[in-house]
């Protein structure tokens, strides 16, 4: 991890969703070495959240952290959240928009099912969090000692928001939305000093896609997409959600910022074309 503990969060709060395990996980520890309160949102990992709360926990000045349990498709859970969040640390200054499943198909074997639950978890569930991000934002007023920002709100998108994926059609359209969620809420929120940007990753090595860099093969398969030749860590999206999340990304707003090894350069062209 190139990441060093830092306070650049001191005295912040921050919900993390899907906080228990990949790209989450490693988020919710990076805000965490960063001095802010975090809240471990899980769906049905309880073990994994208590765990990741805990080391945050136990890391030399971090916040404090709190693990809770809510599906952010569900309109009730993610109000409950939020309410629990600020009875407990006051305020939340921060959203990591993380939750995500994937629920493959070739298309014409799609059903509304496995549609529908990708577009509820990915798409959603992030505009629940992020609309009672934005309330407690504006209810709360600035606090200039502790973010040039009044709140910070960070989707997590994919690559796929970009590259189209065929197999993973309610994947890449969810993803491909995040991209105008993320944008008009930059545009309509601006002039309130909220900030709401994207990060886009390519392959991180996590559970959702095990079933590709778990094998020597697929692996191979998999650094052909990828310019810098390595798959990606967790931590690459923590510290890159650490630095976008403080006051050091202060005028960045309304963008992707891709961390994907150079995924989305068209490694196909290299020699072809
Ligand atoms: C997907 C992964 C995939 C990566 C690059 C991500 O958004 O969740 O399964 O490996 O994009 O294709």
């Amino acid at each position: 991890m190139n990441q060093k503990p830092n306070q650049r969060l001191k005295g912040q709060t921050c919900i993390v969703t899907g906080g228990s395990s990949g790209i989450g996980l490693a988020i919710a520890k990076s805000i965490g070495m960063e001095g802010a309160n975090v809240v471990i949102n899980y769906y049905s990992d309880k073990e994994s959240a208590e765990k990741v709360a805990k080391e945050i926990e136990g890391m030399s000045e971090c916040g404090s952290a709190i693990i809770h349990q809510t599906d952010v498709s569900k309109e009730k859970q993610v109000v409950g959240m939020f309410k629990k969040a600020i009875k407990k640390f006051g305020t939340v200054d921060i959203l990591i928009n993380n939750a995500g499943i994937q629920m493959d198909a070739p298309f014409h074997e799609m059903t509304l099912d496995q549609w529908q639950r990708v577009i509820d978890i990915n798409l959603t569930g992030q505009f629940l969090c992020a609309r009672e991000a934005i309330k407690e934002f504006k209810k709360r007023g600035m606090r200039p000692k502790v973010s040039n920002a009044l709140g910070k709100i960070i989707h997590i998108s994919s690559v796929h928001e970009v590259i189209p994926w065929a197999g993973h059609v309610n994947y890449a359209a969810a993803k491909g939305a995040i991209v105008m969620l993320m944008q008009s809420l930059a545009q309509e929120y601006g002039r309130e000093k909220i900030r709401v940007n994207s990060i886009a990753p390519g392959a991180i090595r996590t559970p959702i896609n095990e079933d590709v860099w778990g094998s020597k093969k697929g692996m191979k398969k998999l650094k052909k997409l990828i310019p810098y030749n390595r798959i990606g860590e967790p931590a690459d999206i923590g510290s890159v959600a650490a630095w976008l999340a403080s006051d050091e990304s202060d005028y960045i707003t309304g963008t992707s910022i891709f961390v994907d090894g150079g995924m989305t350069c068209y490694p196909g062209f290299t020699e072809n074309g």
